[in-house]
C-alpha cells in the first residue's frame, strides 16, 4: 500500500543513498513539481542543497517573484537566482521547430546550470541535478517500453550527451495528483501546490513562429489577462491548465474605433484533464470568455482576434508545440 507518507519516507531514503554526503543543485522553474522534488531532496540532505532559478525570459508575468519570495519563505532553502534572458533570446532566434526549440531551451538550462555549478564550486562540488521529472514525462519523452517520441520534454529528451551531473529524480514514479499530495505533506503551501501546469520550455513553445522579446511582451500581456479572469471567476481548480498561445505568424483584418488593424490572433487553450495524458477541452462560460476576449483585444495592441481550441487529447496535445 503506497500512502504519501510511505513515499516520501521511501523516496528521502532514496535520496540520501544516492547523495550520500555529496551536494545537489536544483533548477527551480516556478511550477509544483520541482518544488516538491526540492523539497524531497532538501528533507534528505538539508543546506546541502541549492537550488537555482533560471529566469529564461520564457517565464509568466509574476512567476519569477513567486519563486523567491512564496517558495523560499516556506522552506528556507539556499536560492540562486540567474538571469539568463538575453541568452536564450539569442539561442532561440529564428528557430520555428518545435523540436528545435524545445532541444536549444533544454541544452540552454543544462548549460546554466553548470555554470552555476562552477560559481558555487566554492562551497564544495556539486555532483548532483536534481530534477522534477514525472512519470507521463518519461512515457511521452519515449522512456517508457514501446511508447512512442511525442514531444522532447525539455528535462527527458533535452538532455545534452555530454552532462556532467548525475541525475536525481524522485518524482519519476509518480503522477501529478501524487506530487500535489507529496508536496502538501512536504508542508509546502496550497498556492505552490495546486498551481496548474507549466511546461519548463515556457512561454517559447506558446509562440508558434520565431520567439523575440515583442512577441514574448505580447504573449504574457494576454496570457495575464486569461489567468485573472479564469481566477476570478473561481475556475483555477476545475480547468487543469489554460495555456494562451500567440500565432505570431498568422495576421489577421479587424476594426478597431475608426481603423483598420492587421494583427495576431492568439488561442486559448482550456483544457480538463486528470494526468495530462490525455485531455478535453474545457466547456467555459461563455461570459468568461466573453472577458477574456474583450480585455485581451482592447488591452494588447498587437491581439486583434481571440479564438477557441475545442480539441480533445489525442488527437490534439495540449501545448501547441
Ligand atoms: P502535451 O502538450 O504533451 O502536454 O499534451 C502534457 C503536459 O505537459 C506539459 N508540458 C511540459 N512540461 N516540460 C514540462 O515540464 C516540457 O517540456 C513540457 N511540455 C509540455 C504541458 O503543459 C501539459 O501539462
Amino acid at each position: 500500500q503506497w500512502t504519501t507518507s510511505s513515499i516520501v519516507e521511501e523516496q528521502v531514503q532514496r535520496i540520501s543513498d544516492q547523495i550520500g554526503d555529496g551536494r545537489a543543485i536544483c533548477g527551480l522553474s516556478g511550477g509544483v513539481d520541482s518544488a516538491v522534488a526540492a523539497a524531497l531532496v532538501q528533507r534528505a540532505i538539508g543546506d546541502r542543497l541549492t537550488c537555482v532559478f533560471v529566469d529564461h525570459g520564457l517565464l509568466r508575468a509574476g512567476e519569477r517573484t513567486q519563486v523567491e519570495q512564496d517558495f523560499v519563505s516556506a522552506t528556507g532553502v539556499n536560492l540562486v537566482t540567474i538571469d539568463a534572458r538575453q541568452r536564450f533570446l539569442d539561442a532561440l532566434a529564428g528557430v520555428t521547430d518545435p523540436e528545435q526549440k524545445r532541444k536549444i531551451i533544454g541544452r540552454e538550462f543544462i548549460r546554466v546550470f553548470e555554470q552555476a555549478e562552477r560559481d558555487l564550486k566554492a562551497q564544495g562540488d556539486y555532483k548532483f541535478l536534481v530534477q522534477g521529472t514525472l512519470y507521463p514525462d518519461v512515457v511521452e519523452s519515449g522512456g517508457g517500453e514501446g511508447t512512442a517520441n511525442i514531444k522532447s520534454h525539455h528535462n527527458v529528451g533535452g538532455l545534452p550527451d555530454d552532462l556532467q551531473f548525475e541525475l536525481v529524480e524522485p518524482l519519476r514514479l509518480l503522477f501529478k495528483d501524487e506530487v500535489r499530495r507529496v508536496g502538501l505533506e512536504l508542508g509546502l503551501p496550497e498556492t505552490i501546490v495546486q498551481r496548474q501546469p507549466f511546461p519548463g520550455p515556457g512561454l517559447g513553445i506558446r509562440i508558434i513562429g520565431a520567439v523575440d522579446q515583442e512577441r514574448l511582451d505580447t504573449l504574457r500581456a494576454a496570457d495575464l489577462i486569461a489567468r485573472e479572469e479564469l481566477t476570478a471567476a473561481g475556475l483555477d481548480r476545475t480547468i487543469w491548465q489554460c495555456p494562451v498561445v500567440l500565432l505570431a505568424d498568422v495576421r489577421s483584418v479587424g476594426v478597431q474605433g475608426d481603423g483598420r488593424t492587421y494583427g495576431h490572433p492568439v488561442v486559448l487553450r482550456p483544457v480538463s484533464s486528470e494526468d495530462a495524458m490525455t485531455a478535453d477541452w474545457t466547456r467555459l462560460p461563455y461570459d468568461v470568455l466573453e472577458r477574456i476576449s474583450t480585455r485581451i483585444t482592447n488591452e494588447v495592441a498587437e491581439v486583434n482576434r481571440v479564438v477557441l481550441d475545442v480539441t480533445s487529447k489525442p488527437p490534439g496535445t495540449i501545448e501547441w508545440e
